[in-house]
C-alpha cells in the first residue's frame, strides 16, 4: 500500500525520488520520508508526517543533496503516523536505511530477539527490525548482499524491501517476497531507478524488469543483478518495454486525476477494444488465452474473483457471460473465495478483475486455483502486474495508468473487456451466428462515442446535482438486474471520495427492509433504463416517493414518465441492455466527484485509502 522510489546514478537523488514520491501518493499518503548517501558517504534522512508536500517544505528548509537516495509514502499498518514511524528505517550508526511495503507477521518474536541483545528501537514498526536484522548481519562479518538475504530469509509475510547501506556506496538492493505490492526495477542510461509502481519511474524509462516473489537485485548505475534471494544464484531476468505515454501518469488540464479519468473513458475503451474486434466480421481475438474450441466447450464455470470496484464489475460480467456464453459464473470478494474452500472442478476457469494485478486478496484468490491446479486468467490494467505474471491468460485493459483513487476507467474497461470475454467464449463454442457476432462488434464500435455523448450530457446536471444534494448524511442506490451492480459501484464511489454514507441495493428488495430507512432526508439515486425491468423499477421509485423520499433517477433521454415521478433526472444515451451499465455508471462516478468536491475534500487521495491494497 505503501509507495516506494529509489534513484542510484549520477544525479542528486533527492527531485528525482520527490517527483517520483508524488506520482505515487496516491499509494498511501499518511508520512513520507527519503534518505540520500551523502558526498561525504553519510546517509541523511528526512521524513515528515501527513501530505508529501510537509515533506516537500522539510526538505526545502532543510535541504540535502546526494545519491543513491529511496524514498518513501506511508500507509500505516503497525504505529500511528508520526514523524518517527515514517520510513525509511535506520540502525543507530545509520550502517544500513530501508524502506519497506507490506507486513512482517513475526516481527514481535524478531523485536524481542533484538531487544535482547540490546537493540533499542526508534519506531514502533515493524520495518524497524528489517533494518537492525541486516546491521546485525553485517557485524557478524557478512557483505551487504549476504546480510540482506540472511535478514530476509528471517522475515514470515509479505514484503518488498529496498536497502541503502554507507557501506556499499552507488547500489541499492531490492527484494521482493510475497505479495506486498510491486518492485519495479526501471533501466536508464547508466543510472537505474527502483519503485512500487510504473508511474514514479515512467518519466526516465519505460524498460523495466519485475521482481517475483523470493526475487532480489543489486541495483548499480551501470548494471543491475539478479538473483534468487534464498539461494543466491544469479538469473537473466525479463526486460519488458512499457507501452504507456508518461503523459498519460499528468493531470494534464483537469483538476484531479479522477475527473480527469472519468473523462478518458471513451479513449480508454477505444483502446481495449482496439485489435481485438474485427468490426467487419464480429470475430474477436484474445491472443492472452489461448482457449481453443474443444476447451471452451469443456468450460464448466468461471469463478470471477476481485475487491472493491473491480468486484463490481465482475458482478456484470456475470450476465454478460451467462448471458451470451452461457457459462455460469460466481462471483467471489478476493478476500473470501480462498477461506471458503472453494469447490473447484478441473474445467473450471478462475478469472481475477484487478486494476492494479497487486491486490493482495486477488492474488490469494489466484493462488487458491493454482493450488487446486484450476486455469486461471485475469483482466488487469497494469502491464508486467503479478495478477498478469502469475495467470494462465491475460486480457489487458490498456486503459492506461489509473491514479485516482477511486476506481473509474478501469470499472469501465472492465466490463468491456468481460464482454470481449464473453463473445470470445461463445465465438469458441459456436453459440454466435454470423448475423448475431456482427451486431455485438457493431454494438462495440458505438460504444465510446456513446460514452463521450453521455459525458457530455451528465456534466453539468451532476454538478449541479452535487450542489443540492451534498448535505444529505445518507443515500441509497437502487437498481434491478444488470443495473443492481452499478448501485453498488455508485454508493461505493459516493461513499470513499465524499465520506456521506451509501447503500447499494437491489431494487426488489428494498420492501424487504431498506425501506424503513426512506424520507426527505435519505436521497434515493434509482437507475431506471428503460430495459425488460423497466416498470418494475418505475413502481419501486414510487413506493419511495409514496414515503417522502427524494429520488434522483438516472434515465433514458426521452422518458417522460419518469420526470413526471422523480425529484430530478439525469438523462443518459440509450445503448444495447447488456452495454447500457458502461453508460450509467458515469454519472455515478461524476455525482460522486461533484459532491466530494463541493465539500472541499481531497478526491484523489481520500481519508484512509490506498490505491493498491497490497496487506490483508
Ligand atoms: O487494483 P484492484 O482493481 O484490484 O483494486 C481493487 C479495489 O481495491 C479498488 O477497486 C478499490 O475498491 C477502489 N478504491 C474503488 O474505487
Amino acid at each position: 500500500m505503501c509507495g516506494i522510489v529509489g534513484y542510484v546514478g549520477p544525479r542528486d537523488a533527492v527531485p528525482i525520488i520527490l517527483e517520483g514520491l508524488h506520482r505515487l501518493e496516491y499509494r498511501g499518503y499518511d508520512s513520507a520520508g527519503l534518505a540520500v548517501l551523502t558526498r561525504n558517504g553519510q546517509v541523511e534522512i528526512r521524513r515528515e508526517v501527513g501530505k508529501l508536500s510537509n515533506l516537500d517544505g522539510l526538505i526545502a528548509a532543510e535541504p540535502l543533496t546526494g545519491s543513491p537516495g529511496i524514498g518513501h509514502t506511508r500507509w500505516a499498518t503497525h504505529g500511528k503516523p508520526t514523524r518517527y514511524n515514517a520510513h525509511p528505517h535506520t540502525d543507530p550508526e545509520r550502517d544500513v536505511v530501508i524502506v519497506h511495503n507490506g507486513i512482517v507477521e513475526n516481527f514481535l518474536e524478531l523485536r524481542e530477539e533484538l531487544a535482547a541483545e540490546g537493540i533499542r528501537f526508534a519506531s514502533d514498526t515493524d520495518t524497524e527490525v528489517i533494518a537492525h536484522l541486516i546491521d546485525r548481519y553485517l557485524h557478524a562479518g557478512n557483505d551487504l548482499v549476504t546480510a540482506v538475504r540472511h535478514a530476509l530469509q528471517r522475515l514470515e509475510g509479505a514484503s518488498a524491501v529496498v536497502v541503502m547501506s554507507r557501506h556499499m556506496p552507488d547500489t541499492l538492493i531490492a527484494a521482493r517476497l510475497g505479495n506486498a505490492g510491486g518492485v519495479v526495477i526501471g533501466l536508464g542510461e547508466g543510472e537505474n531507478f527502483v519503485a512500487s509502481d510504473i508511474p514514479a519511474i515512467l518519466p526516465y524509462t519505460r524498460r523495466m524488469i519485475f521482481l517475483e516473489n523470493r526475487q532480489a537485485a543489486v541495483v548499480e548505475p551501470e548494471r543491475v543483478r539478479c538473483f534468487h534471494l534464498d539461494t543466491g544464484v544469479p538469473f537473466q531476468p525479463t526486460v519488458h518495454t512499457i507501452p504507456w505515454d508518461p503523459l498519460a501518469a499528468a493531470k494534464g488540464e483537469y483538476k484531479h486525476f479522477m475527473q480527469k479519468e472519468i473523462f478518458e473513458q471513451p479513449q480508454a475503451i477505444t483502446d481495449t477494444l482496439r485489435g481485438r474486434i474485427n468490426f467487419t466480421t464480429g470475430e474477436v481475438t484474445l491472443e492472452g488465452l489461448h482457449l481453443s474450441p474443444a476447451e471452451a466447450r469443456a468450460l464448466t464455470r468461471i469463478h470471477a474473483v476481485a475487491c472493491g470496484t473491480s468486484y463490481y464489475a465482475a458482478l456484470v460480467g456475470k450476465y454478460l457471460l451467462e448471458r451470451i456464453a452461457r457459462v455460469p459464473v460466481e462471483v467471489d470478494y478476493g478476500s473470501e473465495f480462498r477461506y471458503r474452500d472453494p469447490i473447484l472442478a478441473e474445467t473450471d476457469v478462475v478469472l481475477a478483475i484487478s486494476q492494479s494485478g497487486e491486490t493482495v486478496d486477488t492474488l490469494a484468490a489466484l493462488e487458491e486455483a493454482r493450488r487446486k491446479q484450476v486455469r486461471t486468467w485475469a483482466i488487469v490494467n497494469v502491464v508486467g502486474s503479478q495478477a498478469a505474471r502469475v495467470s494462465d491468460g491475460v486480457i489487458y485493459m490498456q486503459a492506461g495508468p489509473e491514479i485516482g483513487v477511486a476506481s473509474t476507467k478501469a470499472f469501465t474497461a472492465s466490463v468491456v473487456d468481460e464482454y470481449l470475454l464473453a463473445l470470445y467464449i461463445a465465438q469458441q463454442r459456436g453459440l454466435l451466428t454470423r448475423q448475431d457476432a456482427l451486431t455485438h462488434a457493431r454494438a462495440l464500435a458505438l460504444l465510446p462515442k456513446l460514452v463521450g455523448d453521455t459525458l457530455a450530457a451528465v456534466d453539468s446536471i451532476t454538478r449541479e446535482l452535487a450542489t443540492k444534494y451534498y448535505r444529505a448524511r445518507n443515500f441509497l442506490y437502487l437498481g434491478r438486474g444488470i443495473h443492481y451492480p452499478i448501485a453498488l459501484e455508485g454508493a461505493l464511489k459516493l461513499k470513499e471520495i465524499s465520506y456521506i454514507h451509501a447503500e447499494g441495493y437491489p431494487a426488489g428488495e428494498m420492501k424487504h427492509g431498506p425501506i424503513a430507512l426512506i424520507d426527505e432526508d435519505m436521497p434515493v439515486v434509482a437507475l431506471v433504463p428503460q430495459d425488460h425491468v423497466y416498470d418494475k423499477m418505475v413502481s419501486q421509485v414510487e413506493q419511495v416517493k409514496a414515503r417522502d423520499g427524494r429520488v434522483i433517477a438516472i434515465a433514458n433521454v426521452g422518458d417522460e414518465l419518469i420526470a413526471q415521478k422523480a425529484d430530478d433526472v439525469i438523462y443518459i444515451p440509450k445503448a444495447p441492455p447488456l452495454l447500457q451499465p458502461v453508460l450509467s455508471v458515469i454519472p455515478c462516478q461524476l455525482f460522486a466527484y461533484y459532491v466530494a468536491v463541493r465539500l472541499g475534500n481531497d478526491v484523489d487521495q481520500p481519508r484512509n485509502l490506498a490505491k493498491s491494497v497490497t496487506v490483508e
